[in-house]
């Protein structure tokens, strides 16, 4: 991938990420679009894999079949909310490997800090995609990728389902070789760091806590 960010403009994602942002949505159906839009950015984050052929013998002739190339890409969910996006994207790619970050806000810092890591091996030789729903002011999606470079991982790219401009900024900053794939570019930050319009607490949303 080039562009830095890629807007995911499918008619299929722009219905279902306007159902998840109505606030009368509930919870169940609220998973179930993030499930199916997931797969839909997942659709195009996995465009331009690396592809080689494998000689098969269909039922009437033998031929050389594109197939991917490469070892076993690596979905790494930043907790909690990524887990949202995991489910529907391992059940289009059922062989990646699996691993989690988890980052809260130091209250007095205001910077991120690690209380669980842990992802597969080899990350150096694999597409890595970073998933996180919300790019809000991107500190925490920031230090993520740091992390994930530091564990080795060359190539990144991040999958979320709503972006704000500051947090599209501070990723070009911070990484400007991870692309950025997003259902929508909302308008802004508000001043507690929710993306207005948004969708609210795409965690509390997701699992149904307050
Ligand atoms: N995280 C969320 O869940 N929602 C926002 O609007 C911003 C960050």
């Amino acid at each position: 991938m080039t562009d830095h960010l890629t807007i995911v403009d499918h008619p299929l994602v722009q219905h279902k990420l306007s159902l998840m942002r109505d606030r009368e949505t509930p919870t169940a159906v609220f998973r179930q679009l993030l499930r199916e839009i997931s797969q839909l950015l997942a659709y195009e984050i996995t465009r331009e894999l690396d592809m080689t052929t494998r000689a098969i013998e269909t039922p009437m002739q033998a031929m050389d079949a594109p197939v991917l190339d490469g070892k076993k890409l690596a979905l790494i969910s930043i907790l909690r909310a990524g887990n949202g996006l995991l489910d529907g994207v391992l059940e289009l790619i059922p062989s990646a490997r699996v691993g989690f970050v988890g980052l809260y806000r130091d209250e007095e810092t205001l910077q991120p800090v690690e209380y669980y890591f842990k992802v597969p091996t080899e990350l150096e030789d694999r597409l890595v995609i970073a998933l996180d729903p919300m790019l809000a002011t991107g500190n925490s999606s920031a230090a993520a990728v740091t992390r994930l470079k530091e564990a080795g991982a060359r190539n990144i790219r991040f999958l979320c389902l709503l972006a704000a401009p500051e947090g599209v900024a501070r990723m070009a900053e911070a990484h400007p070789d991870v692309p950025i794939v997003t259902a929508a570019l909302d308008h802004k930050l508000n001043d507690i760091g929710y993306i207005v319009p948004g969708l609210g607490d795409a965690g509390d949303r997701m699992f149904g806590t307050k």
